[in-house]
Parts: structure tokens; C-alpha cells; sequence
């Protein structure tokens, strides 16, 4: 990762304590979505070269960034969404959020058996996200040829949280 990429992701970041509870310190990149530049930069550089066909993104912030990775290197998008949103028959998978429990949700059907997807986030902090998405990747049939993110919380211990068989990208740790 360039010093160039780093201090483009640092320019957009912000940092609120507390929010959106007591002892969290809440890290939020919309400035970067609303950097036309480094939105395409860091976007590309998440996913560059990875063999895979299609990007995953998990609702909401991985939209963003999965989206802009996917159109910037020629590849689909897969959208996960949260529990509820998506009508028939879904695999669905929980998991412990740094505040509060989650589910994500997919149509099986969506993609061929065998697709290779890079799964994309904006924060990698407990794991518990990127965990269960590659879990429902798996479930669904598709191969995870990697996971790629924009901040790394390495305090948290995500990585540690994630199959020791899946390549892990962060463009910027803290
Ligand atoms: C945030 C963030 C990651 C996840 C990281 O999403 O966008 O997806 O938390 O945390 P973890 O590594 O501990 O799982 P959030 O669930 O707040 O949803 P949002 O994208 O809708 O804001």
C-alpha cells in the first residue's frame, strides 16, 4: 500500500468517541466516499489483482466501496444484505457485532456454483462480519479468493476472528 493511499484513506476518515455507545470509538469514511479520486484510488487498490469475478459487499458502508471496487476493475457485485430485506428463500447467517447481534442475508441462486468473489468492507474491527459472510459465501457454494478492507482495527483482533485460509487485504491499519 502506497503512503499516497494511506493518506488519502486518513483525509477521509473521522474518529467519534462514544457514539454509537459509551467505550466506542466510532471510525466513519464517508469524506472518503465523497472523494471522487480517492474514492476510484482506494477502491481499486482494495481488490487490484485479486483473481476473482465478482465483489461482495455487506450492507451498508461495504455497498459503497464494494460497488466502486467492482465498476473500477470491470468486475460484478454481489450485494448481502441485512435481515429482512430480501423476498423467498435466503441463507442467512448471524453473528456478534463490536455493538449489538446482526444478520446477513443472500439469494444461493445469484451467482454460478464455483464463483470466485473478494469479499470488501470499509472496517474490519471484531471480525464477526467478515467471518459470517465468508461462512455464507461458503454455504452458498462460492470460493472466497480473498477479503479486503479499508481500516484494519488490529486491536480488536478481527484477523484472528477469520479463516486462517483466507487472504487478508487492509489498506490501513490502527
Ligand atoms: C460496520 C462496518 C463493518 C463492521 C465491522 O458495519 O461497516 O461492516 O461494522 O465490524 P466487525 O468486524 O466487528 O464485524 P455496521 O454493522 O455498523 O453496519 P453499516 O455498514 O450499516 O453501518
Amino acid at each position: 500500500v502506497t503512503d499516497e493511499i494511506e493518506r488519502i484513506i486518513r483525509a477521509g476518515m473521522t474518529e467519534t468517541p462514544d457514539f454509537p455507545s459509551e467505550g466506542i470509538l466510532f471510525r466513519d469514511l464517508s469524506g472518503l466516499f465523497a472523494d471522487a479520486d480517492g474514492l476510484r484510488a482506494v477502491s481499486a487498490a482494495l481488490v487490484d489483482g485479486v483473481d476473482a469475478e465478482t465483489v461482495v459487499g455487506v450492507e451498508a458502508r461495504g455497498f459503497v466501496f464494494g460497488t466502486a471496487a467492482a465498476v473500477a476493475t470491470g468486475k460484478g457485485m454481489l450485494a448481502v444484505r441485512k435481515a429482512g430485506k430480501l423476498p423467498g428463500e435466503v441463507l442467512a447467517e448471524s453473528y456478534d457485532l463490536e455493538y449489538g447481534v446482526a444478520t446477513i442475508e443472500v439469494h444461493p441462486d445469484t451467482l454460478a456454483p464455483g464463483t470466485r468473489v473478494v469479499i470488501v468492507d470499509d472496517v474490519l474491527a471484531t471480525g464477526g462480519t467478515l467471518a459470517a459472510t465468508i461462512r455464507l459465501m461458503r454455504r452458498a457454494g462460492w470460493v472466497v479468493a480473498g477479503v479486503a478492507v479499508v481500516i484494519e482495527l488490529e486491536a480488536l483482533g478481527g484477523r484472528s476472528a477469520l479463516p486462517a485460509d483466507v487472504e487478508v487485504r487492509s489498506l490501513l491499519r490502527l
